[in-house]
């Protein structure tokens, strides 16, 4: 008897060294020999009865012990088992926090619209606040008021896109300045972006483009003050070393006018394709506010002066990320629009 005993724990000892791989097959191994039922402990319980009397007591005695100690066995093993398994998992979901992350695709601005965004940037930190007009306007703010009666050859300067003979597509943001200047009394200080349009389609023209005007009346404005505003502006947009220089021009609504050239910011004004060797490049009209348009919008002119700017957002952009082609903005192209990420 004792040497059933003995094989049966040889038989446990065997099967957890050869057969017991996962939790799952311990766990049947284990009933093998511990189930209530069929297991071989449990069956020696039933010989009882065919031991001797005397023995009885002794034989019980070894398959309790017996049973203990394959309890024992068993819970060790599926304690090791599944110290084993947990490792393994831990093995297999191991993750180096430390690897750089994967870089999601996500879009960016257009162009047009970070170089808008830039620009409000620019001139909101100097106290200008937003005024957005709208596309459509009457002959009389796009022009008449403007200083450019009917008959004014400066009409010719922007072929106009006409709705009716009194409506039309604004040609330039400048339609904004009087209804600013009628609705609102000195002092004004506004910036108005959007969208302008004019017969007109070639490399650097578009039949529809963008302007930002800039529009300040108060008592005492000068040039000075024009410079000083648009020498903050291409120092934060082109750089720090660049400035820029005023020349003599016409618009009717201002005087005296002026086109203003930026230092080319390529060669730093030595002279460069950019800038075609002349070290400066010009990017937008402004002026002084002709007294007659602050008339127009019944304000005391000897009281009051203003200036005025009107930059071009498609010109300020194209020369900044060097777009050589104004069509390449609206094209809507993904590999170009990828390449221009500035904001
Ligand atoms: N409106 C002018 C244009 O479109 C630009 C400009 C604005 C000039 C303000 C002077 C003052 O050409």
């Amino acid at each position: 008897m004792n040497e059933r005993l003995a094989n049966i724990k040889q038989e446990i000892l065997e099967g957890i060294k050869e057969k017991a791989t996962s939790r799952a097959a311990a766990f049947e191994l284990r009933k093998q020999f511990l189930d209530s039922k069929a297991g071989k402990i449990g069956q020696l319980m039933k010989e009882m009865k065919n031991i001797a009397p005397e023995e009885r007591a002794n034989f019980g005695k070894s398959v309790n012990e017996l049973k203990e100690w394959a309890q024992n066995q068993f819970q060790e093993l599926d304690e090791r088992m599944k110290k084993r398994e947990l490792e393994a998992r831990y093995e297999s979901e191991k993750i180096d926090v430390t690897m750089p992350s994967k870089r999601g695709k996500t879009g960016n601005l257009h162009p047009i619209t970070q170089m808008r965004n830039q620009l409000i940037d620019v001139f909101a930190g100097m106290g200008f606040e937003i005024y957005e007009g709208t596309e459509i306007e009457n002959d009389y703010y796009n022009f008449t008021a403007l200083n450019t009666p009917k008959d004014h050859p400066a009409r010719d300067m922007q072929d106009t896109f006409y709705l009716s003979p009194e409506f039309l597509l604004r040609t330039q943001t400048s339609a904004g300045q009087i209804h600013v200047m009628e609705k609102d009394k000195p002092p004004i200080k506004i910036l108005s972006p959007g969208r302008v349009f004019r017969s007109d389609d070639d490399a650097t023209h578009s039949p529809m483009f963008h302007q930002m005007e800039g529009l300040v009346v108060d008592k005492k404005i000068t040039l000075c003050d024009l410079k000083g505003m648009l020498d903050m502006f291409v120092q934060k947009i082109y750089g720090e070393n660049t400035t820029t220089r005023l020349r003599p021009s016409y618009f009717p609504f201002t005087e005296p006018s002026v086109e203003v050239d930026v230092s080319c910011f390529e060669c730093g004004g030595k002279g460069c394709k950019l800038c075609k060797g002349t070290g400066w490049i010009e990017i937008l009209g402004a002026g002084i506010v002709n007294k007659k348009v602050l008339e127009n919008c019944g304000i005391n002119s000897d009281e009051y002066s203003g200036l005025a700017f009107g930059i071009g957002i498609e010109r300020t952009a194209m020369l900044k990320y060097g777009i050589n082609n104004i069509k390449l903005l609206f094209e809507s192209d993904i590999r170009v629009l990828n390449q221009i990420d500035d904001n």
